[in-house]
């Protein structure tokens, strides 16, 4: 089942005081592996036995497990937490299709009260290794707790650093709110350049992306880091968007020039490979940092 669509179901099953008892354990997830129930008592303000009657209520709904000393949280307890919060706001009233899973999270479609569609970007940090892990018996409680707060810290990097590309009106999506490891974004149309199967106008369209790329650097001093055929939507129109910023570095950061160099790399060998065009690595670097005024394309 999917565990979006159960914490939907979620959200809408919860009593306030267990509202208020996940919430209260969602700020002790930095310090604690395992939160002890004193704690969950004293931040949730719930008397004693009403913490631990909601203690149990979440644990039956699999949003709190035990763990030695404890309670610890779960990515079900995060995700139902998150959407109740974004509905409380009324930004959001209906969880829509999965549009992307990628590496380390998971998109879907939203859909706000006035039912204009938005993305709704779930950070799953660990992901991956955690299924590693899985694989070899050796994971702990202290893993669980780690991604979570990782999860959280992303999530909260990417929402900033959109906040900040807001202002210069780039191609990126614009976010509209944060609550924990989720953010919520400005629905782009478009395909990922990787399902894009063709291209009448592959020329033109590198061109678009490296002028992306340029003004992004130029105007707001950011490299994405993480740019491949994957982050790269193409409109009906062939316009681009860049998407997936948590990773981005500052110019002049160490690591942003190899960081840009790999992005171009990454970008040009994608449409040599697939359209058959490319550019010069070095031409590209020196157009996106504004030193030269065109890119030979071809
Ligand atoms: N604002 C948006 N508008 C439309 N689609 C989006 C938006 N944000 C993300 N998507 C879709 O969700 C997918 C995954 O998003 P994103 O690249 O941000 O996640 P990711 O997990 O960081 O990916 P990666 O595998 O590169 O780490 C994208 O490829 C895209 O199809
Ligand atoms: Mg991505």
């Amino acid at each position: 089942v999917d565990p979006v669509r159960l914490a939907g179901e979620l959200t809408s099953k919860l009593s306030d005081e267990e509202f208020k008892l996940l919430s209260a354990a969602t700020t002790q997830i930095r310090r604690f592996e395992s939160i002890p129930i004193e704690a969950l008592a004293l931040r949730s303000g719930l008397p004693r036995e009403r913490c631990l009657h909601a203690v149990e209520a979440l644990r039956k709904k699999r949003l709190l497990r035990f763990s030695p000393g404890g309670y610890a949280l779960t990515m079900l307890s995060l995700d139902t937490l998150a959407l109740h919060l974004f509905a409380r706001e009324r930004m959001i009233q209906r969880i829509g299709p999965s549009i992307g899973v990628g590496k380390e999270s998971d998109v879907y479609e939203a859909l706000t009260p006035t039912g204009s569609p938005c993305a709704l970007k779930f950070f799953r940090l660990g992901r991956t290794s955690f299924r590693e892990l899985l694989r070899k018996r050796s994971y702990g409680v202290s893993q669980g707790h780690k991604w979570l707060s990782m999860s959280i810290q992303s999530a909260r990097r990417e929402a900033s650093l959109l906040g900040y590309l807001e202002g210069f009106n780039l191609p990126v999506p614009k976010c509209l709110g944060r609550h924990l490891h989720t953010i919520l974004m400005e629905m782009k149309l478009g395909l990922p350049l990787y399902k894009v199967k063709s291209l009448d106008d592959a020329g033109q369209i590198l061109l678009n992306v490296l002028s992306a790329i340029r003004e992004i650097y130029l105007k707001a001093g950011l490299i994405n880091s993480d740019l491949s055929e994957y982050n790269i939507l193409i409109t009906p129109q062939h316009e681009v968007t860049l998407i997936d910023w948590p990773q981005a570095v500052k110019v002049g950061e160490g690591g942003s020039e190899p960081a840009i160099r790999r992005d171009l790399l990454n970008i040009i060998s994608h449409f040599k490979r697939k359209f058959g065009v490319g550019a010069d690595v070095s031409e590209a670097l020196r157009y996106c940092k504004g030193e030269i005024e065109g890119v030979r394309v071809g």
